[in-house]
C-alpha cells in the first residue's frame, strides 16, 4: 500500500542503528562536524608511494581544507608537510606534482629542503634582531605512515598510530600489497554531487550490486556468493571475505585466470574499507583503490587509482589495463553506474524531502547483508557523539552509545 504524508515522514518502525536519517548527507553543519571530529583526527590515503618514487618528488593534496605536501627525502623517507609558507602563507609547492631539489616558496622565496626546515632567507641578517630564526621557520609536518606502498596522513598529532588504527584489517592484504613492488597506472578523479558517504556506502554494501548489469551477470550468479560477506574489524574498517567470480560470464570479458596479483585466486574478488574513506577492491588481475575528498555535504572529490605491478611485461601490463578498465576505466561498467546512483539519492535529499536511508538487511552475515553499514555507522555516531538516525538528538545519541 502506499503512504500518506505521515506515514512517509515517521521514522521508520526499526532499530535506530537500521536506518539514518538523510540529514547526515545535506547538513551543513554536521559537514563541519565532521571535519574537525572525523577528517581532522583520522588517516586519509595520500597517494601510493610509486607516485613519489624519486628523492624530491612530491604530490600535493587538500585534506580537511589543508593544503599538503607529500615528499620523498634523499634519504628515501616519506614525508607530508602542510602546504603553507611559514612566512606570509603562501602555497609552497606548486601543481598537482613535480620534483624540486628544495622546495621554494615563489613569494620571497624562503626555502624549504625535504625534512621540512627553512634553510635559507633571502636577505635573513633582517630577522637578527626580531627574529624568526631559521630553526623557528620550518614548515608544519603532518604525521604519515606508509603501510604497504600506501601512504596515509593524519592531521591529529595525537591521534593513535597508523597501526592501532587499522588493527588487523590488511591481514589479507599483506601478500598482495606487499610480496612485489606496485606502481599506479591509472589515477581518475571525478568531482561527484554527492555526500562522501554515499560514495562510500556504495563500497560496504553488496546489495546495490543489482543495480549493475556487469556484477548482476558475473558476481550474484556466481555460485556461493551469498553464503559469505564481510569480516568487521574494530574502528568501522571490514573486508569482503574473498569470491569466486564468473568474469567471463559478461559478453566478451575473460575469465581473469591468469597473472592474477600476487597471492590472488583465479577470479577472484577481494576488497577492504578502512574508516571513513579509503576502500582497496582486488578483481584477479588487477587492484582499484578508492579515496575521497569531501568538499561540501553534497559535493565530492572521488579519486581511483589502478595498479599494476612495477616492471611486469607490456603485454601483462596492457591485459591488467583493459580488465581494470572494463570495471572502472572511463566507459567501464561500474564507476559511472555509482556515480548516476549517489547522484540520485543526493538530488532528493537537496530537494529536502525528509527521508531515511534503511539498513535493516539481515541475511546471516551473508553478502547482501547490511551489516557492515551499521558497523560502519557505529563508529561515525561514536565519533560525532550524534545518533545517525536522528541526528539533531546528541542526547539520545550519547545515551545510546
Ligand atoms: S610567503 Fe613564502 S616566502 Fe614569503
Ligand atoms: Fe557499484
Amino acid at each position: 500500500m502506499a503512504r500518506t504524508a505521515n506515514e512517509w515522514n515517521r521514522p521508520p518502525a526499526m532499530p535506530e542503528d537500521h536506518y539514518v536519517s538523510s540529514q547526515i548527507y545535506i547538513d551543513p553543519e554536521l559537514f563541519s562536524e565532521e571535519q574537525e571530529k572525523i577528517f581532522k583526527k583520522t588517516w586519509k590515503l595520500a597517494c601510493h608511494e610509486s607516485e613519489v618514487p624519486d628523492a624530491g618528488d612530491y604530490r600535493t593534496l587538500e585534506w580537511a581544507g589543508t593544503p599538503l605536501v607529500v615528499i620523498r627525502g634523499n634519504d628515501d623517507c616519506i614525508r607530508t608537510f602542510v602546504n603553507i609558507c611559514s612566512h606570509r602563507s603562501a602555497t609552497v609547492a606548486q601543481g598537482p606534482s613535480g620534483n624540486v631539489k628544495t622546495m621554494v616558496c615563489f613569494f620571497h622565496l624562503w626555502e624549504y629542503d625535504h625534512q621540512g626546515r627553512c634553510i635559507a632567507m633571502p636577505r635573513d641578517e633582517g630577522y637578527k634582531e626580531a627574529g624568526p630564526s631559521k630553526a623557528q621557520a620550518g614548515l608544519r609536518e603532518v604525521r604519515t605512515a606508509v603501510k604497504l606502498g600506501l601512504v596515509f596522513v593524519n592531521l591529529d598529532d595525537a591521534a593513535p598510530d597508523f597501526a592501532d588504527y587499522a588493527g588487523n584489517t590488511f591481514e589479507h592484504f599483506e601478500e598482495v600489497l606487499g610480496s612485489q613492488p606496485l606502481e599506479v597506472f591509472h589515477y581518475g578523479r571525478v568531482k561527484m554531487r554527492a555526500n562522501w558517504k554515499q560514495w562510500h556506502e556504495t563500497n560496504i554494501e553488496l546489495y546495490h550490486e543489482w543495480g549493475h548489469v556487469v556484477n548482476r551477470t558475473t558476481g550474484i550468479r556466481a555460485p556461493g556468493y551469498f553464503e559469505t560477506g564481510w569480516k568487521l574489524y574494530p574502528g568501522g574498517h571490514g573486508m569482503l571475505i574473498p569470491k569466486k567470480i564468473r568474469y567471463a560470464d559478461y559478453k566478451g570479458w575473460d575469465a581473469r585466470s591468469n597473472q592474477t596479483m600476487p597471492g590472488i585466486d583465479p577470479g577472484e574478488l577481494r576488497s577492504m574499507d578502512l574508516f571513513p574513506n579509503t576502500t582497496i577492491i582486488v578483481r584477479a588481475t588487477n587492484i582499484r583503490i578508492d579515496t575521497s575528498t569531501p568538499i561540501g555535504p553534497g559535493i565530492t572529490l572521488l579519486e581511483q587509482r589502478g595498479l599494476g605491478v612495477k616492471g611486469e611485461p607490456a603485454e601483462v601490463r596492457t591485459m591488467r589495463v583493459r580488465d581494470h578498465n572494463q570495471y572502472w576505466g572511463p566507459f567501464g561498467r561500474n564507476v559511472a553506474e555509482d556515480v548516476i546512483f549517489v547522484e540520485a539519492v543526493e538530488r532528493s535529499n537537496r530537494q529536502g524531502h525528509p527521508n531515511w536511508g534503511i539498513h535493516s538487511r539481515r541475511e546471516n552475515g551473508g553478502a547482501q547483508d547490511d551489516d557492515f553499514l551499521r558497523h560502519y555507522y557505529a563508529e561515525w555516531r561514536r565519533r560525532m557523539g550524534r545518533s545517525s538516525a536522528n541526528p539533531s538528538n546528541r542526547a539520545v545519541a550519547l545515551a545510546a552509545e
